[in-house]
């Protein structure tokens, strides 16, 4: 069999009430009751006992006197006292209070059938001066004495014998008890108790004094001798009855009557152990035959379960599913763990949660031998399980989408606080805690139980955050719940992490422009900072850093910042060159040095205007040459011009400037053929147009080319063009002419016609184009009509005809004409192809609104200059329309 841990039945009696502070707070209202009376306590008769009671909301402090009346005077119980006198005191860690007095203790008027009890009862707390007492007076009747009769309280075991007065019975009847036969019926007339003498079992003898300063009580009352003995007192002894450890008192009384001298013999035995606990029950055993107390022949005539020194009928301990019942050795109690008539109580031993059960069973025997004498017993036996572990869980009630971390912790007993969260960045007292705007709640079951929440949101800064991936963000919330028991003040600790993962990542957005000089980069904030510094801005192979912000032209707000990079900037890229322009990138990146990936990127190209060549009427020539992105190899300063002796008159880091006159550097000199094409760099082509009898010079630069075409979708088919056979435009040639023949610099008549009989329309060139294929957005491509007009640069070649009449009827407003003179695509003076297509733009205007755009006029502006990074536009009111002629074949004179 087990011992019971932490069993209540060691000789040092609770004294101290271990309320908290908090229930006095609790408590100091119900001091205003007039304490003199007694209000609040409730003091009960139940049998031999008076018990005393009071709860938890009548402790005033965490400390208790109790204080026998003795008549006019007043004896402070001290735990040796009590355990001496017959007094118990037992206080739940909460301060609910039972006080068991023994009718035949010390101090008790006693008249052998009523009982005067009288206690005075101080509470205080040792940090205030005020002390409430109460004075309690309780008159118990009993009369029901058995002859014999044992007690096991709490903190003694107490053993008396009834005097028989009057007639002596046969002695032989009793030889066990050894009776003493007063015959003066006088019944003021007691004896004295001379010497007791101790069976350990080595007999040690003491007189009364000696035993009473051991700690003994031994007394006489009118008709009855009183022995009582602590527990563990060295005197008693430790034996086994029928597997159970019981204590065991064995002792004879020397008692001195007027009738002479009489010994008499007297036991007592109380368990020690006997409990068998499972999760569920706690399974309490007693010996059937209690020797040495009563022998093996006494049959139990009265059995009873009680509670807390309160009988309990058979109802009530199915009610509570307890049992009582007899074995072949053993009388058994079955409680369960929970019962309603204990309670629990938390621990944290090494700061793991534990819960124990504990109850005070009592059970009630009486035995009647063969010879008739009945010996009562009565033992209150309190009982604590061992400690029993409960894991405190934590349960994740996160709900992503909610943004909100929730936590259920539990459960706990209710004896349990939570006093602060350690989260990474610290400590924070649950008050604290409350004012940043976390929810702390406890919330307490009808079970008894009580669990905690904790909610706070995904963006306090106590949340720790991390991108497993780009779009993707992982929150974490590792935190410490510091809880702390009542009253003893014990912490333990429950750790957790919270995680949760949302794909709520917005990176910021780039957008860029470009002005005549410059590229213009705008960055959106995502929703990860609105810092410029968050990520890392990548410009070209450069940092913007907050030292270098100014050179960018920085600026921010709340919501985006700006940047603006000069197209000549070293951290730019140039791709191509034109004769009048450059194209040149900027790439941007934002990076995230942390996750260490790109959050969001944009390469702006743009055109900006740049003259490369220039030609001037004294025959010089200057060119510029730029270090294209396409050819990383180039070293500028080693470029020649076709001469090797020609180098450059200036150079920088991403440019060279050449100057030279047409007659030196190996230029080379063509009559009225044209436009050279030239796809690969580095060479470079620089052409020249003089016209012979003026000085009106334009240079052409091609470098490899992508110019960007629009494509204009819709009014196919209603513009129409043909080549007319000479310049009157009276006929045209039909598809089965083409392809084509054409001699160099013949004239091609060119006529674009709008099919249409609607006299307010008016039909406009907006652009023409050569091609050496039939695709219009091929390159290379020469420009006839630009803008409605001529191209300035073709002068040879485009010649746009007034249209006064037409031989077929056909309104002027809807034809355009124009003449060139035929040409092919060389390179290297070699022909690219002998075929060259052309195409058209046109508008579709109403010729009543020549407000804006290409509805203006056909080339109403003459001044128009069109050269700098041309982009395709059309803001005109019109329809638009496409159109393009069959192939023209290049005829060789010699043919
Ligand atoms: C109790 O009172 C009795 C009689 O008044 C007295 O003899 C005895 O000494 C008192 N006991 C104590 C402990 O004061
Ligand atoms: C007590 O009640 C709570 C809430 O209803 C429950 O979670 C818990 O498991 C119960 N505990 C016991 C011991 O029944
Ligand atoms: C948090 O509370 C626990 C339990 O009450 C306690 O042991 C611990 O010292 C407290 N921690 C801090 C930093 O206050
Ligand atoms: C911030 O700047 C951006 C771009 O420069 C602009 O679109 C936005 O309206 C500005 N916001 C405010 C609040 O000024
Ligand atoms: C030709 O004219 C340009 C511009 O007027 C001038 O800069 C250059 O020096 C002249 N070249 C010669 C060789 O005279």
């Amino acid at each position: 069999m087990q011992g019971p841990d932490n069993m209540s039945i060691s000789p040092t009696l609770m004294w101290t009430l271990l309320a908290a502070v908090i229930l006095v707070c609790q408590a100091r209202p119900n001091t205003q009751l007039d304490s003199k009376t007694g209000a609040g306590l409730r003091s009960e008769c139940m049998g031999n006992l008076m018990r005393l009671s009071f709860d938890k909301a009548l402790a005033v402090g965490n400390q208790l006197e109790v204080e026998a009346i003795n008549g006019s005077q007043r004896v402070l119980l001290t735990p040796a006292l009590a355990a001496q006198c017959g007094y118990s005191m037992e206080s739940d860690p909460w301060g609910n209070t039972r006080i068991y007095t023994s009718l035949l203790g010390c101090y008790v008027h006693n008249t052998d059938t009523t009982f005067h009890v009288g206690l005075k009862l101080d509470m205080f707390n040792p940090t205030s001066p005020e002390i409430i007492s109460h004075n309690v007076q309780k008159t118990c009747s009993y009369s029901r004495w058995a002859q014999r009769e044992v007690l096991c309280d709490r903190n003694y075991m107490e053993v008396l014998l009834l005097l028989l007065l009057g007639a002596c019975l046969d002695p032989t009847a009793h030889s066990d008890l050894q009776l003493i036969c007063i015959n003066d019926m006088d019944s003021s007339v007691k004896g004295d108790i001379w010497k007791l003498t101790f069976y350990t079992p080595e007999p040690i003898t003491m007189v009364q004094r000696e035993a009473e300063q051991a700690g003994y009580g031994a007394q006489t009352t009118a008709q009855r001798l009183v022995i009582r003995s602590p527990y563990q007192s060295p005197e008693t002894s430790s034996e086994e009855v029928a597997g159970i450890p019981m204590e065991v008192l064995r002792v004879s009384v020397y008692y001195s009557a007027p009738a002479g001298l009489s010994v008499i013999d007297l036991s007592a035995a109380c368990p020690i152990g006997g409990i068998l606990f499972s999760p569920e029950a706690i399974s309490w055993h007693m010996p059937r035959s209690l020797t040495p107390v009563v022998d093996s022949s006494a049959r139990i005539t009265e059995l009873y379960l009680g509670m807390n020194g309160q009988r309990l009928d058979q109802s009530d301990l199915s009610a509570r599913g307890y049992s009582l019942t007899t074995r072949e050795f053993h009388i058994v109690v079955d409680i369960p763990v929970g019962a309603p008539d204990g309670y629990y109580k938390s621990h944290a031993p090494e700061q793991q949660y534990h819960v124990t059960f504990s109850v005070e069973p009592m059970l009630e025997v009486l035995w009647k031998a063969s010879n008739g004498q009945e010996t009562r017993y009565k033992v209150l036996f309190p009982i604590t399980t061992p400690l029993m572990a409960r894991p405190p869980q934590a349960y994740d009630q996160t709900v992503a989408e909610s943004r909100v971390f929730s936590l259920l912790a539990g459960t706990f007993l209710q004896d349990v606080e939570l006093k602060n969260i350690t989260f990474l960045s610290g400590t924070f007292s649950v008050e604290e805690c409350v004012k940043r705007g976390f929810k702390v709640l406890h919330q307490d079951h009808p079970n008894g139980t009580r669990s905690f929440s904790v909610q706070l949101g995904f963006d306090e800064d106590v949340v720790r955050r991390r991108n497993p991936e780009p779009l993707v963000t992982l929150y974490s919330l590792p935190l410490t719940l510091g809880f702390m028991i009542l009253p003893e003040l014990s912490p333990f600790s429950l750790s957790v992490e919270l995680v949760a993962s949302l794909y709520d990542v917005v990176h910021p957005s780039l957008s860029g422009d470009c002005d005549q000089e410059m590229f213009d980069i705008t960055v959106a904030y995502g929703n990860q900072g609105s810092n410029f510094e968050t990520f890392e801005t990548r410009v070209g192979s450069r940092t913007l850093t907050a030292e270098n912000a100014g050179q960018y032209y920085f600026r921010e707000n709340a919501t985006h910042f700006a940047f603006s990079v000069p197209y000549s900037a070293l951290n730019t890229a140039f791709e191509m060159l034109t004769s009048d322009s450059v194209r040149a990138r900027l790439d941007v990146l934002l990076w995230d040095p942390t996750n260490k990936w790109p959050v969001g990127d944009l390469s702006l190209i743009c055109y900006f205007p740049l003259i490369t060549i220039q030609c001037f009427p004294n025959g010089s020539v200057s060119a510029v040459a730029l270090k294209l992105e396409s050819v990383p190899k180039l070293q500028l300063d080693r470029l020649r011009l076709r001469d090797r002796s020609c180098r450059p008159l200036l150079t920088s880091e991403r440019s060279v400037l050449f100057s030279f006159t047409v007659d030196s550097c190996g230029t080379s000199r063509k009559v009225n053929k044209c436009c050279t094409n030239k796809n690969y760099s580095p060479r470079q082509h620089v052409s020249c147009y003089y016209k012979v009898d003026r000085s009106v010079v334009v240079g052409v630069g091609l470098g490899p080319s992508s110019t960007p075409v629009a494509e204009v979708g819709n009014g196919q088919g209603a513009v129409h063009m043909t080549i007319a056979t000479d310049s009157s435009y009276s006929w045209s040639y039909g598809p089965e002419d083409f392809p084509l023949p054409k001699f160099l610099q013949e004239p091609v008549f060119v006529e674009v016609s709008l099919l249409s009989s609607d006299p307010r329309l008016e039909l406009l060139l907006q652009d023409c184009w050569a091609t050496n294929s039939p695709d219009r957005s091929s390159v290379p491509r020469w420009d006839l009509i630009m803008d409605t007009c001529a191209n300035p640069e073709d002068l040879y070649l485009t010649e746009l005809l007034p249209v006064l009449s037409d031989v077929r009827g056909r309104l002027p407003a809807h034809i355009k004409r124009f003449v060139i003179k035929m040409f092919t695509f060389t390179q290297e003076e070699h022909m690219l192809s002998d075929q060259i297509h052309i195409h058209c733009d046109t508008v579709i205007c109403n010729a009543n609104d020549r407000t804006d755009g290409a509805c203006k006029g056909q080339c109403s502006n003459a001044q128009k200059s069109w050269s700098q990074g041309r982009e395709f536009k059309h803001e005109s009111q019109g329809r638009l329309a496409q159109t393009s002629s069959g192939p023209l074949l290049m005829q060789n004179e010699a043919n």
